[in-house]
């Protein structure tokens, strides 16, 4: 199963690619995750992407394309893979289009998921994430049973510096700049599946489940 999971900040692809990485023995690719992990430890990468990412906008095309192109040559890629977050223009589509030509690849689906954009402020100001094993919660939609402490691993939740109200509504600018424009081009290629994402996170799940088994 090769997968693209496309969607605005907050739209759930993390929350969905977790649990489709059990279902499918596949990786999920997130861009956001292995930048935010350059950022932490402080390597060239890191430094280079922080200033974007604290604004709200996109780390430059060849930087993300390349971070991609690299982590798809690796061995657990050759089962399939989830890409989260990544394309995120039409740049990224047309290198990965090329890449994946490149090794003989080709994508199975597209699903993009749709959030109305108040939800999504909603969903990312309440949002909070495990330092220790990444695992993310909602403090309303999806709590974790101690407040603060993760239910997996005990680890200490965190805030997204991003997931402040003014960057949220950056980002979603961004989105409908830069990165909505790839819902037709994979509609225009027939590979796209429109997914309501405004349902509780089982129904997302389910219905995304029954849409990639009839793939
Ligand atoms: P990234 O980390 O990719 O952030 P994003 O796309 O903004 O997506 P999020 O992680 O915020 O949202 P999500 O859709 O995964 O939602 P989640 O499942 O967590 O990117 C961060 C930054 O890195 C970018 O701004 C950019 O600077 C840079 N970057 C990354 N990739 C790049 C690229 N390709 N090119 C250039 N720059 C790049 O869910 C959110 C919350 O909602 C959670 O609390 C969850 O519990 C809750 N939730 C999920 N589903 C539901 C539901 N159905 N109902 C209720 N609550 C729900």
């Amino acid at each position: 199963m090769k997968l693209i999971l496309l969607g605005p900040p907050g739209a759930g692809k993390g929350t969905q690619a977790k649990m489709l990485t059990d279902e499918f023995a596949i990786p999920q690719i997130s861009t956001g995750d292995i930048l935010r992990a350059a950022v932490n430890d402080g390597t060239p990468l890191g430094v280079k992407a922080k200033s974007f990412m604290d604004a709200g906008g996109l780390v430059p095309d060849e930087v993300v394309i390349g971070i991609v192109a690299e982590r798809l040559q690796q061995d657990d890629c050759g089962n399939g893979f989830i890409l989260d977050g990544f394309p995120r223009t039409v740049a990224q589509a047309d290198a990965l289009q090329a890449n994946l030509q490149q090794m003989g690849k080709d994508l199975d689906s597209v699903v993009a998921l749709q959030v109305d954009s108040e939800a999504l402020v909603e969903r990312l100001t309440g949002r909070r994430t495990c330092k220790a094993c990444g695992r993310g919660y909602h403090v309303s939609f999806d709590p974790s049973t101690k407040a603060g402490l993760c239910d997996d691993c005990g680890g200490e939740l965190f805030q997204r510096d991003d997931d402040r109200e003014e960057t949220i509504r950056k980002r979603l600018d961004v989105y409908d700049e830069q990165t909505a424009p790839l819902i037709s081009y994979y509609r225009d290629g027939g590979m796209l599946v429109e997914l309501d994402g405004m349902l509780p996170i089982a129904d997302v799940q389910e219905t995304l489940l029954t849409a990639l088994r009839a793939n």
